[in-house]
């Protein structure tokens, strides 16, 4: 029996596959990707589909195709799908090296935590399908582990790897791993770049905190220490993309594919030394030290715009969103400091930027149309010429320093941010309540950490329960007392998340 069938990977959803966050890649570079609310993806390796069964309850117009050898995993998948009701996701038990190259007609192929766990020619499989059915002006998403961060890393999955060498229990292997690994750490001197290392790595093991024992298993039998994980380099990635006629279009995470960060002096080296730019992508993975690869791909005659348009024209039709809201800081100098939860911060002295980014810190976590965020801007702050490359240029300037401080979307996802009578999350996230897992999922498909009040509440949030009913469902639901005011502000809460859509 697969192991992956005796022991499921994780019930992860992964924001960065959402193929919104891939179509903005799309349209910023000039492919006009189909729309994430009318579109068709395929996940390879999908393992029991929540990722896309999470997509598809919110994107009732698209189709999802979802792919896994492991029959287990795809059975329990389906029990998921029909659980949360959604009929546009179809999960296969299938591997992929039977399928045909041309499996059909795709927008989006996504192949998460796939290609560095599968032997040779899985990959090379994987990566013929993508090409003969990636829609013309379609998107893949191919993650990997990558060198050269992965060769510190490879140190310590060797060591594990030897130490549990003649252990077959899953659980007492990954117990073993992680004693072994702590035995190590403790033994070595606080100065030594090792020892920082290892230090740091059996924190990560010990400190997965809540983490449930059962997806702690899973996630270190099924990564670190998987039969097959194997890094590569972007280069030689990109080099088996190329042979399939095939080209990189970016990292998902688009900053990750500019220099975002790196002095100018760095940067004059760095484009004298670069013969391509792809040459380039490896060079910043050097720089960056980089040990994981979430890369995009589109077909090699695909039109694309290599040079990033900070015009007005690139956000026309795109919304805007920001989890950055407004702070008294002195080091602003007589401008406004906006600040993200998870510390990035922006700094502008200039009306009409100050007004644009109070605006979206006064609609989060919903978003606004750029046209729309424009005219708020503009009615604010006054008509000033050029007000729309101006804002553009910022926006696009703060979305490549990290999207805590802008996101940009295609649609627009129906979140709303007030509690309403009778408060609704998504079937998805209800399900998720129950299940001994880390994380649900909110309306823009991110983590976020399941809490013991939220296991309590979300069960209840179906748009039938009011106030009263929710507050006597918790109060059932939890061993310790919960007040009205508590109920009140876990709701709030919800909603600042975008965990709610009615
Ligand atoms: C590391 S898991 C990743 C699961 C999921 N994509 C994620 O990232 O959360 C790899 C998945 O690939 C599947 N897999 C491995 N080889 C495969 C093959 N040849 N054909 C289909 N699925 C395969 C495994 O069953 C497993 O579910």
């Amino acid at each position: 029996m697969e192991l992956y069938d005796r022991i499921h990977y994780p019930l992860l959803t992964h924001s960065y596959t959402h193929p919104d966050r891939l179509a903005v890649v799309g349209r910023l570079m000039g492919l006009m990707p189909a729309d994430a609310a009318s579109c068709s993806v395929l996940e390879l390796g999908c393992g029991s589909g929540v990722n896309i069964i999470a997509m598809a309850e919110l994107l009732p117009g698209s189709r999802f195709v979802g792919i896994d050898y492991s029959q287990g995993q795809i059975e329990a998948g389906k029990a998921i799908a029909s659980r949360v009701g959604v009929t546009n996701v179809e999960l296969q038990a299938a591997d992929v090296l039977d399928l045909p190259d041309a499996f059909g007609r795709f927008d989006y192929i996504i192949a998460h935590g796939f290609y560095s766990w599968v032997p040779n020619p899985v990959r090379q499989k994987a990566m013929r399908l993508i090409k003969h059915s990636l829609a013309p002006r379609g998107i893949a998403f191919v993650s990997f582990n990558a060198y050269p961060g992965w060769h510190q890393f490879g140190a310590l999955r060797e060591m594990m790897l030897y130490r549990t060498r003649d252990i077959a229990d899953p659980a007492e292997k990954v117990l073993a791993a992680r004693a072994f690994v702590a035995m190590v750490a403790e033994t070595q001197s606080d100065d030594d770049p090792f020892g920082l290392l290892v230090r740091e790595y059996s924190s990560s093991l010990h400190g997965r905190g809540p983490m449930p024992e059962a997806q702690f298993v899973s996630t270190l039998i099924h990564d670190e220490l998987a039969e097959i994980n194997q890094p590569f380099y972007i280069s030689q990635f990109i080099e088996h993309v190329n042979s399939e006629g095939l080209d990189f279009l970016a990292e998902a995470d688009l900053e990750g594919s500019t220099p975002v960060g790196m002095s100018e002096d760095v940067l004059n080296v760095l484009n004298a030394i670069a013969t391509s730019r792809l040459d380039m992508e490896q060079y910043m993975d050097f720089m960056r030290n980089r040990l994981f690869r979430k890369a995009l791909l589109c077909h090699a005659d695909a039109p694309v715009s290599r040079t990033l348009s900070a015009g007005a024209a690139a956000l026309s039709g795109l919304y805007v969103g920001s989890a950055a809201g407004p702070q008294d800081d002195e080091a602003a100098l007589g401008g406004v400091n906006f600040v993200a939860p998870d510390g990035l911060a922006y700094s502008t002295d200039q009306p009409l930027l100050q007004s644009a980014f109070q605006h979206l810190a006064a609609v989060r976590p919903d978003v606004v149309l750029f046209e729309d965020l424009l005219a708020h801007a503009t009615a604010a702050a006054g008509p000033s010429e050029g007000a729309a490359d101006a804002l553009a240029a910022a926006l696009l300037r703060n979305y490549l320093h990290g999207r805590s401080l802008v996101h940009f979307h295609t649609f627009r996802p129906p979140i709303v941010t007030s509690v309403s009578e009778r408060p609704r999350t998504t079937a998805f996230a209800r399900f998720t309540a129950g299940v001994d897992i880390d994380d649900t999922t909110n309306v823009r498909h991110e983590r976020i950490t399941l809490t013991t009040e939220m296991r309590a509440l979300l069960p209840f949030l179906d748009g039938e329960h009011d106030f009263t009913a929710i507050l006597e469902g918790a109060k059932s639901a939890l061993v310790e007392p919960v007040t009205e005011v508590e109920v009140r502000h876990e709701l709030q809460w919800l909603a600042r998340t975008a965990m709610l859509l009615g």
